[in-house]
């Protein structure tokens, strides 16, 4: 599938709207409520789309949610995910706590190697603070099995937001000096009514600098396939990465191989842009696959070339929240 000049092959599904967290930046501010599960497309709803995105020349996929563990039967539809040959690449996003030993080697043995986990904190009173929940222990316990077990590369997501957690950014840096993981550093995107202020907002180049002040110049290593948006370095003699994702300070709009599929059975051809193409109502009322494909087809059409957000004052685009759309 094409988009513009770019080969869209990247697949990311949000299975839930639903999460155990409250993470600050991501749950909006105010009261919201979840999707009610009839409208809440199937597995095998999920399944038939992903499939026909496949003929089109999807190779790629991500389960995202919310948080994708909290959806029962989770397992049944990632068996059924990685029984269809075309797709090369299998990923999940997680908060971790829900994953347990024995479900990580579940997905190990299902051929699920890359897990990316989100952790904005090493400290477990600031971790209840920031996500609303009592659970570093089980993050920190989950991030080292998957290392353990043999998901390679363990990515670990952090958004750092002033006065929260930016005196944390060498240490979490730190994490890569000893254990090949990924850390990743995410600026803060205004999306929806989340309780982020402005001046909490911090860019690549502050944080890129704290890291250097602390550990030296910090080495570009060369992109390769599944890097997706992050610009890679690693701290002299360190083992693992450390990224940054600029949707802010830089945008990496034309590089954008993805399309999302909602847990809400919508097409959604760009994060920061609420245009969204059903296609679960057609699906359910019948719609041959050709229809879906045309579906699917006609959704890409409408993926911009620019999210526009670095161009507006703060939050002045309301963006539905992350939990709803899957990071
Ligand atoms: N800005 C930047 N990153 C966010 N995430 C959630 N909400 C936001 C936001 N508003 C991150 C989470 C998770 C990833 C999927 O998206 O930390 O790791
Ligand atoms: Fe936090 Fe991820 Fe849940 Fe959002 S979806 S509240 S970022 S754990």
């Amino acid at each position: 599938m094409i988009a513009g000049n770019r080969l869209i092959n990247y697949l990311r599904i949000s299975v839930t709207d639903r999460c155990n967290f409250r993470c600050q930046y991501c749950i909006p501010a105010s009261p919201f409520t979840v999707i009610e599960h009839k409208k809440i497309a199937r597995y095998e709803e999920l399944l038939r789309v992903t499939r026909l995105a496949c003929d089109l020349g999807i190779t790629k996929v991500r389960i995202t949610g919310g948080e994708p563990f909290v959806r029962k039967n989770i397992f049944s539809f990632l068996e059924k995910l990685c029984a269809i040959k075309r797709l090369k690449d299998i990923s999940i996003t997680t908060n971790g706590s829900l994953l347990t030993r024995e479900k990580i080697k579940k997905l190990t043995s299902l051929g699920i190697k890359r897990l990316n986990f989100s952790l904005d904190t090493l400290d477990p009173v600031k971790f209840a603070q920031i996500t609303g929940r009592d659970r570093f222990q089980q993050v920190w316990e989950s991030i080292h099995a998957a290392h353990e077990l043999g998901i390679s590369p363990v990515k670990i997501n952090a958004v750092v937001l002033r006065g929260i957690n930016d005196d944390e950014i060498e240490d979490l840096s730190a994490l890569t000096l000893n254990d090949p993981f990924h850390i990743r550093f995410i600026e803060y995107m205004p999306m929806g009514d989340s309780a982020v202020e402005k001046q909490q907002q911090i860019l690549t180049n502050e944080i890129k600098e704290k890291i250097e002040s602390r550990f030296g110049k910090l080495m570009p290593i060369e992109r390769t396939e599944n890097d997706g948006p992050a610009k890679k370095f690693q701290i002299p003699g360190a083992k693992g990465i450390v990224g940054f994702i600029t949707p802010i300070s830089s945008h990496f709009c034309s590089e954008c191989n993805r399309l999302r599929l909602t847990s809400r059975g919508t097409l959604r051809p760009c994060l920061l842009n609420n245009y969204e193409k059903d296609i679960l109502n057609p699906l359910r009322n019948g719609a041959s696959d050709t229809e879906l494909k045309d579906i699917i087809l006609s959704a890409l059409t409408k993926k911009p070339s620019f999210h526009g957000l670095t161009d507006q004052p703060f939050r002045n685009i309301p963006i539905s929240h992350m939990t709803s759309i899957g990071g």
